[in-house]
């Protein structure tokens, strides 16, 4: 698209969405952004406290699969586009309460996907995730054309949404481009995921829960890496494309919570191999050749140094993320970690 104006982000409070608005708000310093976030457990304004007095960065909370909300939202704004992140985002969650998965990320994308048309919105950048691909053997990457194969509720409703999104294109000619990433790492992650989980968990000398054997593969990213391939896409991708965003970092998980310990100067003793996750997806590698070719985005930041950075993040910001550790999320800790941790002693 040539030129947004107007950019609504949502999700915003969360990892990705808050880090993508800082970065966008700036590298265009034409853009204004509306922040449209339910204030879920996993979103938090203080992370977005810098940009409060920002004159082009709005908050308005909501959920996106409130019709009303949506359409007070779309009515209240003039969008040129539309970024969307908002979503239930963990597997594990996922395994117990699927119905919220597909009320937040199928039918919100829904509700987003007929504001947009009916305001006449520009486009619509669906923020999906390799997860939509399953599992890889020990060879090989996903590419945009493999196979939609999803093995956990929350990546079907990813999925889904992508279905949906794909349908407002051929449909109605609405203008939508969908990104597909692997796992994002950097600032602000909500401590349920791999890397924050076991950041907190060894500065409190506490367990560090690896499902299964360990073995399993993930390509990282950095955050900021995958706000520059949106950034790309939004301006750049073309309508109805699909386009894979990943770091060629391939990692087992066991590799990733050693290579923290050592950082942090915490012995390997603390690892504990618990319960798997059930239907736990071995590998996600991704070919993202063609945002590279077509796009020209390329990652800016190496694996090491990035979560060396990050790790210091988390120790320089350790208030934030014991508040994100606190009030209900020690009821989930307690459930999904500490059950898993007594079966496998
Ligand atoms: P997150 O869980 O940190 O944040 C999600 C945000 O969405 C929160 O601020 C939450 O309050 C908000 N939200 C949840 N339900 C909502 C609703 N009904 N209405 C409005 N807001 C709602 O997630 P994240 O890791 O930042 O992921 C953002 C997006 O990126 C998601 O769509 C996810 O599928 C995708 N993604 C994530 C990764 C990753 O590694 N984290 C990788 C690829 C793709
Ligand atoms: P996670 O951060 O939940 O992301 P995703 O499931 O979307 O890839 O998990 C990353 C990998 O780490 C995944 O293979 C599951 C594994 N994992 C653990 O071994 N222990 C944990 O406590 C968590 C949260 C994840």
């Amino acid at each position: 698209m040539d030129s947004c104006k107007t950019l609504l982000v949502t999700g915003g409070a969360g990892f990705i969405g808050g880090n993508f608005a800082r970065y966008m708000l700036e590298t265009h310093a034409d853009m204004a952004i509306v922040n449209f976030d339910a204030l879920t457990y996993a979103g938090n304004l203080e992370s977005l406290a810098d940009l409060e007095n920002n004159p082009r960065y709005a908050f308005v909370k909501g959920s996106v699969a409130d019709k009303a909300a949506v359409e007070r939202l779309f009515a209240e704004h003039r969008f040129d586009a539309v970024a969307h992140f908002a979503a239930e985002t963990h597997v594990d969650r996922s395994l117990t309460d699927a119905e919220l998965f597909i009320e937040t990320n199928a039918l919100g994308t829904q509700r987003l996907l007929d504001a947009a048309r009916a305001h006449g919105v520009k486009r619509h950048v669906q923020i999906s995730t390799d997860e939509v691909y399953g599992s890889l053997g020990p060879q090989g990457e996903f590419t945009e054309a493999s196979p939609i194969q999803p093995n956990n509720p929350y990546a079907a409703s990813k999925a889904a949404a992508d279905f949906l999104v794909r349908a407002a294109f051929k449909t109605h000619k609405l203008e939508t481009v969908i990104t597909r990433c692997s796992n994002n790492f950097g600032p602000f992650q909500f401590p349920e995921k791999l890397i924050p989980l076991m950041i907190a968990n060894a500065l409190e000398d506490k367990p560090l829960p690896v499902y299964g054997d360990g073995l399993h593969v993930r390509d990282w990213l950095y955050v900021l890496d995958h706000c520059s391939a949106i950034d790309a896409v939004l301006h750049k991708g073309k309508p109805g494309e699909i386009y894979n965003i990943g770091g060629h970092k391939d990692v087992p998980n066991i590799e990733v919570v050693r290579t923290l310990l050592g950082i942090l100067g915490k012995p390997e003793s603390l690892i504990r191999h618990v319960q798997d996750r059930p239907g736990h997806d071995r590998r996600y590698a991704m070919d993202s050749t063609k945002i590279r070719q077509e796009l020209g985005w390329e990652p800016a930041h190496n694996f090491e140094d990035a979560l060396r950075r990050t790790v210091e993040w988390y120790l320089d910001n350790r208030a934030w993320q014991e508040r994100a550790r606190s009030g209900a999320y020690q009821d989930y800790y307690k459930t999904m970690y500490e059950e898993r941790l007594v079966n496998a002693s």
